[in-house]
């Protein structure tokens, strides 16, 4: 299974702290945010892995990264997303990468405690179709929520005002190669994004969505509040335990 890290975007929302960089080269504790996927996608067994980034501070990931010996990767990919067409725009640009093998996506501002290394496995025996994880929070309004019937997951909806459960989608999803079909099938929502959400949609409604529930705490990095938290869990806990 190969890797994508999605690093695009232009973090408005963190403005001014990305007026003169990418968002995920700021600090969490003592590391740049992007360091945290990438050790995520290393401690699962994934090594082969391509960056998608975008903006005018591109360049400055192949400075910091180069080709990964950090890590003890022998290569890093790397492509540019023009704009911020949104988070499956971004995945799009990964289809010449993976060049039809199943793919672990991971948002570049997300960062957890734990591994994925059980839903990888799990991921692999299943063979087709996504998998997603989920993760139990107090906000869910702020992310992609999954309305659950028993095991079934049923729908995922986008920020939802009044959201039908507590357990948002983080930002980890395992595709088969057809996600690349569905990608192309899109429209923009009313954000003007094309929206990873639509393409789990389809998954499920095609019945070849499962999931898995994150053991350990979960944080995205994109706001001032969860930046801040995002620091202080690191500091308190570390993240990306084995
Ligand atoms: O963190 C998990 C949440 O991430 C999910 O629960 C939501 O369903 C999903 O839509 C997403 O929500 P956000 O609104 O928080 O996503 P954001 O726009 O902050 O983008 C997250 C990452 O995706 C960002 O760090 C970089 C990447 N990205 C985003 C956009 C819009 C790109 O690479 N290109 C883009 O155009």
């Amino acid at each position: 299974m190969k890797g994508v890290i999605l690093a695009g975007g232009l973090g408005t929302r963190l403005h001014p702290l990305t007026k003169v960089t990418n968002k995920h080269l700021l600090p969490v504790y003592d590391k740049p945010m992007i360091y945290y996927p990438i050790q995520i996608l290393i401690n699962a067994g994934i090594d082969d892995i391509l960056i998608v980034t975008g903006g005018n501070n591109a360049g400055d990931f192949l400075r910091l990264l180069g080709n990964g010996k950090e890590f003890g990767l022998k290569h890093i990919n790397y492509t540019y997303q023009q704009g911020e067409g949104g988070i499956a725009e971004a995945l799009g640009l990964a289809e010449f990468f993976a060049s039809g093998e199943g793919i672990c996506v991971v948002l570049g501002d997300n960062i957890i405690e734990g591994n994925i290394r059980r839903a990888a496995e799990a991921f692999q025996k299943q063979k087709q179709g996504a998998k997603i994880l989920l993760k139990e929070v107090p906000d869910p309004h702020r992310f992609g929520v999954a309305e659950l019937n028993g095991e079934r997951i049923v729908r995922i909806e986008e920020k939802p005002k009044q959201p039908k459960s507590k357990y948002a989608v983080i930002g980890i999803y395992f595709y088969d190669p057809t996600v690349f079909d569905f990608i192309k099938t899109l429209k923009p929502s009313d954000r003007g994004e094309l929206e990873i959400t639509d393409v789990n949609n389809r998954y499920i409604g095609k019945g070849s969505m499962t999931y898995d529930i994150l053991e350990g705490w979960w944080t995205d990095a994109g706001t001032f509040e969860s930046l801040h938290r995002a620091n202080q869990l690191v500091a308190q806990t570390g993240a990306n335990k084995l």
